[in-house]
């Protein structure tokens, strides 16, 4: 694999404090991921334990032409909270260091060796996964989504691109870019006395999956989204209503059961994450012990 120019060029990376890392401190092995406005590497420490990490690297130049700098802050912000040694949560990415140079913005984030689970998925016989399997990870997900909202973060793009297998088969959630601290949240939908909330107004996220656990187990078992259409006016007009269906070869009555207990377009109609925890889908799940137990293997 090619490695970009500016990769390449460790005379650029100046350390701004002595503590501060730098290209220079790591040896850049190849791309593992593209985005739209950044370039994922697997990398490894040269120094120390020579940790296997991800190598974020977010192009200057097009976070400012895209009007990205908000978003690059909350990332930041939201996993620097996160990665905090007392706040760490073994389903949430951690973020160990960032730094720059004059071109870019760089992420150091641990590393998941299989990648996300949206191509693992894709790569198992029926392009979706067994029961058990969605389960398995279903848990860690609800897990991981209750530890974040505890901190204040509400992730917003939750789904099964930004769910990471690591090299012990465990999954992390991944890319805090569209994330928010709950009290600016608030604050943003109780601003305005309209009778639209902003929450309606200030979209982000895939529509595909605007309500995540829910959407997500479905993609798991299914390999479909729920609400898929012609266009994205067509899905957006099929979430409004609540418009969706079980094929007959769907493969769970308690998935199935807990999914129409969840998608409900009243809040306060939905399950609380207590409540899902409880559920009869999850029964065999002890929320207590999710790191004893043994992961799927799909890769
Ligand atoms: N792609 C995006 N982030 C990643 C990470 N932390 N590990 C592996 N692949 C990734």
């Amino acid at each position: 694999m090619e490695v970009p120019l500016n990769l390449k060029n460790t005379e650029n990376a100046r350390r701004a404090a002595p503590n501060m890392k730098c290209l220079a401190d790591f040896v850049v092995e190849k791309e593992i991921g593209e985005g739209s406005f950044s370039t994922v590497y697997h990398a490894r420490e040269k120094e120390g334990e020579k940790r296997e990490i991800a190598l974020k690297v977010c192009l200057k130049k097009l976070i400012l032409k895209n009007k990205m700098v908000t978003y690059i802050h909350r990332e930041k912000e939201a996993l620097a909270l996160l990665s905090r040694e007392e706040n760490a949560h073994p389903g949430v990415v951690t973020l160990f260091a960032t730094f720059q140079d004059a071109e870019s913005l760089y992420f150091v984030l641990s590393y998941a060796k299989y990648g996300d689970l949206v191509s693992l998925i894709q790569k198992q016989p029926d392009a979706k996964l067994k029961v058990d399997d969605a389960r398995y990870y279903a848990a860690n997900l609800l897990s991981a989504l209750e530890h974040i909202h505890k901190l204040g973060i509400i992730h917003r793009d939750v789904k099964a691109d930004n769910l990471l297998v690591k090299h012990d088969g465990r999954i992390l959630l991944t890319d805090f870019g569209s994330s928010k601290f709950l009290k600016d949240y608030e604050k943003d939908t109780n601003s305005n006395e309209s009778s639209v909330p902003s929450r309606r107004r200030s979209f982000v996220g895939t529509a595909f999956f605007v309500t995540p656990e829910v959407l997500t187990l479905y993609f798991f078992l299914t390999g479909n989204y729920p609400f898929d259409d012609l266009s994205e006016y067509l899905v957006f007009k099929r979430i409004q209503d609540v418009l969706y269906r079980f094929s007959d070869d769907f493969p769970d009555e308690n998935a199935r059961d807990f999914i129409e207990k969840v998608l409900v377009k009243e809040q306060k109609e939905r399950l609380t994450s207590d409540q899902m925890k409880r559920h009869q889908f999850f029964e065999s799940m002890d929320f207590e012990n999710l790191q004893e137990i043994e992961p799927p293997r799909i890769y």
